[in-house]
Parts: C-alpha cells; structure tokens; sequence
C-alpha cells in the first residue's frame, strides 16, 4: 500500500561528489592523498558518465545531488574550461530528460590548487575568486532549481583549519573564524546571485549532523563536554541561519560571538547524519576531548567504525525544524560490504524518516550515500558506500541487494 505520509513530489535520491568519483588533475586533493597517485581517476566517473547516469533510472530515484568540479572548470586562475562547463550541462540535461530532479552541489570540500595556494579562505579576496567562479556558473549552466552552496562547511574547517589533515592544512583557531567568515559570506553571496537568476530556486548548505553523547552519562565532565561539541557541531550554525550570530561556547570560559551575514538565508536546510559520537573528557588529549564509537544500541559499527543509530537521525531533524524551513537529507550511507547490512542501515533510516514525519517534522527528500562505490576521503577506496559495487581493477560497476531495495523502499513509499 502507498504510503500516506510522504508528500507526492518527496525527493527520492542518491548522493555523489564529483571529485570522489572522477578525481581531478588540477585539484588540491590530488596530490594530498598518496593514494590518489594510484588511482587519479578513480572510477573513471568523468569518462564513463552515461553508464552512472543510467543506474539513477534503473534505481527509480527522482533526485540525483552531484557536484561541480571547480578544478576542472577553472583549472588555472584566468581559464575557464568549456568542456567541463558544457560536461556539466551535459549531465544536467540527462537529468531533466529523464525526470530526475538535479541537485548541485557547488563546493564539495576541493578547490583548484592555484586558489588554496594563492587565496585560501582566511584571505579575504578568496570571497572575489569563488563569487567569480558562482557567476560563471550561474551564467553558463542552466536548467537548475536545487543549489548547494557548500557541503559540510564544518567538516572542511574542522579538516582545514583545526585538524590541518584536509587542505590548506593548517591548525590555527584565529585563521578558522576568519575562513569560517569568508565561507559563510560566500553562501550568502552565492543566495543572493542564484535567487537574482532564478527567483526560485532552492538554496541551503548541506551540513553534518552526527548524534553526540557523554561517553558515561554519570561523568559531569564528560557530560559537560558533549554539551558543548553538541551546541558547537550540531546548533551553532543553525542558529546562526536563524540569528545572523553564530556563538561558539566553551567550557569554563566566555563565549565567543562572530557575526555571520547569513540570517534567513536559506530555502531548505541539508542535512548530512550518519553516526553517533562518544565523547569524553581525557586530559592527555588535545583539548582534554576524546571521541569514540562505541556499539550501544547493537546495530553494529560500519566498516569505518562508525556507529549505525537511526534514532540520531531523528534527533537532529528534530532540531532542524527550529529553522521553520523544508528539511532534506542530503546523506546517509553506511560503508560496508555486507549487503544485509546495508538494507538493514536503509531500512532503519528511512523507518526514523518516516517517524519524523509523522510527528510533523517537514522533510521533503532522501538521498543515500552514494550511487557507486568511491574514493572516500583520506580512507582510499575501501569504504564501500555504494549501492553499486566498483571493481577498481575493471571498473565494472555490478548492483549490490542494496540497490533493488531502495527501489524497492522508493516504490513502496511513494
Ligand atoms: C560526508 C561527506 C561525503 C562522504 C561521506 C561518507 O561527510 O560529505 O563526501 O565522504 O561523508
């Protein structure tokens, strides 16, 4: 029997990004993990387009969330690479004519080596570099409702800024809030541009939401401590969408307020879950915090250690909803090679989905993590997310279980 509670146009889909699936000569990630000297092309995903895209009609999805390549399109800073453009445009009109619904992503954590070199995002003229980038897309590509300005804009400073393991690689808290600014001031720039071209469009960020919980509940630091990653990982950009203020709170200390040009700036709100974190206090580690997964609930860890907890998925689209804007899972995934498992972490995703909208909460797509098997950032090519399997050897693509049941889920629900 069709199910009631998802609305008829819900956003059925899968998720990619375009570097992690096709690489890039001319991106800063490529010569950052030795791994991708290996394998630039990864699955080849560039050359061997049409055959992907014809797995989004066989799956029965609605929705395809890809990504622009920035590197490809302005591989140095004065060229601009028509052939990547009109690839792009290419990709976008199989799309269309297939009815699926295409949703960019214009900035999936890579950049062009000459602007991470040249204007990393601390600088204030890198705002000038990626607005020129926004505005070449926005002129040449057409036929786009669905935008995302910047996935996971966290992660990339928590990567980029704080950890130093992502490009620029830096570790420095000052030149983060700077860079923070500057990215946040671009997506609102970015809104501005895409609504002015196409009044209505649908813009967000797709932001990582992850469950957070006190390593042992009877712990006060470790309770502390989770409260606070929670307020800072979880809410403090939401809020500031809310407020224009994004506040950062630290235990025992001030907090610190920086304001954000981004209030009201958004027409749905992405949100990436997939794992829930244990945090607790441990003074030998950097900043006293220690993060682990641990398997509480019995449904497993993936094959990246992460913790399976559909109930977190609730939980954060719970708190989403304060922004009063549509909610959409823009990722969820589980890296394993075990189909069961795969079904199994779908089927309890998309069961919280379902909950969240029957308490109200207005959610209006899905969209696993990821069509093919990829690279996986820093992890190399073992993390299989993939509804597909990839041979890397061969670059055969073969359907796991996984794939028949999501059609399977998609039917079913709509
Ligand atoms: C997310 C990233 C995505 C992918 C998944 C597994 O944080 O947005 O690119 O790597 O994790």
């Amino acid at each position: 029997m069709p199910s009631l509670i998802f609305p008829d146009d819900f956003l059925w889909g899968v998720a990619t990004s375009a570097f992690q699936l096709e690489g890039s000569p001319y991106a800063d990630w490529t010569s950052w993990d030795a791994i991708l000297s290996e394998k630039p092309e990864v699955t080849s995903h560039y050359t061997l387009y049409k055959e992907d895209l014809a797995l989004l009609k066989e799956l029965g999805v609605n929705a395809y969330r890809f990504s622009l390549e920035w590197s490809r399109i302005q591989p140095r800073q004065n060229v601009w690479e028509h052939s990547a453009l009109s690839h792009y445009q290419e990709i976008i009109d199989i799309l269309l004519d297939n009815h699926i619904q295409p949703v960019v992503t214009l900035h999936h954590f890579t950049h062009p080596l000459w602007f991470i070199k040249k204007y990393p995002w601390h600088e204030e003229a890198s705002i000038e570099h990626f607005m020129r980038y926004i505005e070449k897309i926005l002129t040449e590509l057409k036929g786009v409702r669905y935008w995302i300005t910047f996935n996971e804009p966290y992660v990339l400073l928590l990567g980029g800024y704080l950890e130093g393991c992502m490009p620029p690689g830096l570790r420095n808290a000052d030149l983060a809030i700077k860079a923070l600014r500057n990215i946040l001031t671009c997506h609102s720039m970015a809104y501005e541009k895409i609504h002015e071209r196409y009044p209505d469009a649908m813009v967000s960020v797709a932001h990582n939401m992850a469950a957070l919980a006190p390593w042992k509940r009877w712990n006060p630091m470790d309770r502390l401590l989770s409260r606070v990653a929670k307020h800072f990982y979880n809410h403090s950009l939401l809020n500031a969408f809310l407020t224009g203020k994004l506040t950062i709170k630290f235990p025992f200390r001030k907090a610190l307020g920086i304001d954000v040009p981004i209030k009201d700036k958004l027409d749905f709100f992405g949100v990436n879950y997939y794992t829930r974190i244990h945090i607790r206090f441990n003074p030998f580690k950097k900043m006293g915090l220690e993060l682990r997964h641990r398997d509480i609930g019995g449904y497993g860890l993936t094959d990246m250690g992460w913790e399976v907890h559909p109930y977190g998925l609730e939980k954060v689209l719970r708190y989403a909803s304060r922004l009063k804007v549509p909610l959409i899972i823009t990722e969820n995934g589980i890296a394993t090679r075990d189909d069961q498992k795969k079904i199994k972490f779908m089927k309890r995703h998309v069961d919280a989905l379902e909950r969240s909208l029957e308490k109200g909460i207005d959610v209006r797509g899905y969209f696993y993590w990821s069509l093919i098997d990829n690279y996986e950032w820093l992890q190399g090519l073992d993390a299989r997310f993939g509804l597909y399997r990839v041979d890397f050897n061969t670059l055969k693509r073969r359907p796991t279980n996984a794939a028949a049941y999501y059609s399977y889920l998609i039917r079913s629900r709509s």
